[in-house]
């Protein structure tokens, strides 16, 4: 197996404002857009090929590939109208160049793991399955559909949603990476909106095709949303997350042109982009900077996101917070657990503030 398809085409709408102007998987994640671990990642288990499926901001994804050497060769399909994960995984199998028998694997281009790749399509192939899915146990399932298995470890069903006790049967979900027998593949509908998840893997199980699931209980992180966003870059820069696009780790990783003032205090997996500014007595802790951002003196910045050249006042206080690009947040605001902040808009001095005594 040398071939893989990355689905790199969502919206990303749980992260706005943060993808309104960059995709989901080129958001810079630990020095780098996210979409590179990945591809190292697949790179390092053997993969020499990998077609990137593209539709949102599909431009940004082929500027950053044509000025890269990833080590691994990258071809680019894009949708002119997005196609769900299995339509996007049809689509861009055309450009795969391998047979009907050949494994493929396919991720998500949010997921952040441990998995051992070349674990997984060993698995496929010496069990002769049609797909193989990697699953990875969660502590509470109800937000997620659950996949069962039984002792042979061949999927019995997909299961939405558990809403009572009695229907968490597992606590395995899908993890969004795969490896399909190409033929597999070949026969999922040309030209419109298919879920995997919803239509092809139901649809595989219903016609009696071996379905394999793979249990992996490592590392693994949807970092779909602004939380785990900055979780996972944390995760990256402080050695709790693989990636070989991560050389070196640290309680803190500050790119090129960084300054961070001397009384300053970074911590906790912080990521200070290209050219940002953290000034006198500011406090960064478990957070991201994007490049060309400031974060005022004084101002305590927790498990939050502060975007491409946003304002961030001085005495600010922010605690899981996502502050849009160019935003300009006044001296001495607190905005605090999920508030977001639009693109280049300017939050006066002290507006918003939470009183301890309610
Ligand atoms: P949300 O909108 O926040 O749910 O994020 P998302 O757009 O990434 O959707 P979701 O997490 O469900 O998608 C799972 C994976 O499939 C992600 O890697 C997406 O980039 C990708 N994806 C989803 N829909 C499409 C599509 O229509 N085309 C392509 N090429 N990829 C898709």
């Amino acid at each position: 197996m040398t071939e893989a398809i990355l689905l790199v085409g969502g919206q990303g709408t749980r992260l706005r404002p943060l993808t309104i102007n960059t995709p989901k998987p080129m958001l810079p994640v630990a020095g780098v857009p996210f979409t590179v671990h990945q591809i190292t990642r697949a790179r390092d288990a053997g993969v020499t090929r990998i077609v990137l499926g593209t539709s949102y901001k599909a431009e940004v994804f082929r500027e950053f590939i044509d000025a890269s050497d990833l080590g691994i060769e990258v071809v680019i399909a894009t949708e002119s109208e997005p196609l769900g994960t299995g339509g996007a995984i049809r689509f861009a199998a055309e450009h795969l160049t391998g047979g009907a028998d050949d494994s493929v694997l396919v991720f998500n281009g949010d997921v952040l793991s441990g998995l051992d790749i070349r674990g997984l399509v060993d698995h496929h192939e010496r069990t002769r399955s049609d797909v193989t899915i990697y699953l990875t146990p969660v502590e509470d399932p109800r937000a997620f559909g659950l996949v069962p298995t039984d002792q042979h470890g061949r999927v019995t069903a997909f299961l939405e949603k558990p809403t009572t006790p009695e229907e968490i049967v597992t606590n395995n979900i899908n993890a969004g990476c795969y490896v399909f027998r190409r033929s597999v593949i070949d026969r999922i509908p040309a030209g419109r909106v298919v879920s995997v998840e919803r239509e092809t893997f139901p649809g595989l199980l219903a016609e009696g095709a071996l379905v394999s699931g793979v249990v992996d209980a490592g590392y693994w992180l949807d970092l779909g949303n602004p939380l785990s966003f900055v979780q996972g870059s944390r995760d990256l820069v402080l050695g709790h997350a693989p990636s070989p696009a991560v050389p070196q780790h640290g309680d803190f990783l500050a790119l090129a042109g960084a300054q961070i003032a001397e009384t300053a205090n970074v911590h906790g997996g912080s990521v200070i982009g290209r050219d940002a500014r953290v000034a006198e007595g500011a406090v960064v802790n478990g957070s991201v900077v994007f490049d060309g951002a400031s974060v005022g003196a004084g101002a305590r910045v927790r498990n939050s996101i502060v975007g491409l050249g946003a304002v961030v006042g001085e005495d600010v206080e922010l605690d899981g917070a996502v502050i849009g690009d160019g935003a300009v947040i006044g001296a001495r605001n607190e905005l605090r657990e999920g508030v977001r902040v639009w693109p280049g808009v300017h939050m006066a001095e002290c507006s918003v503030r939470f009183s301890s005594d309610g």
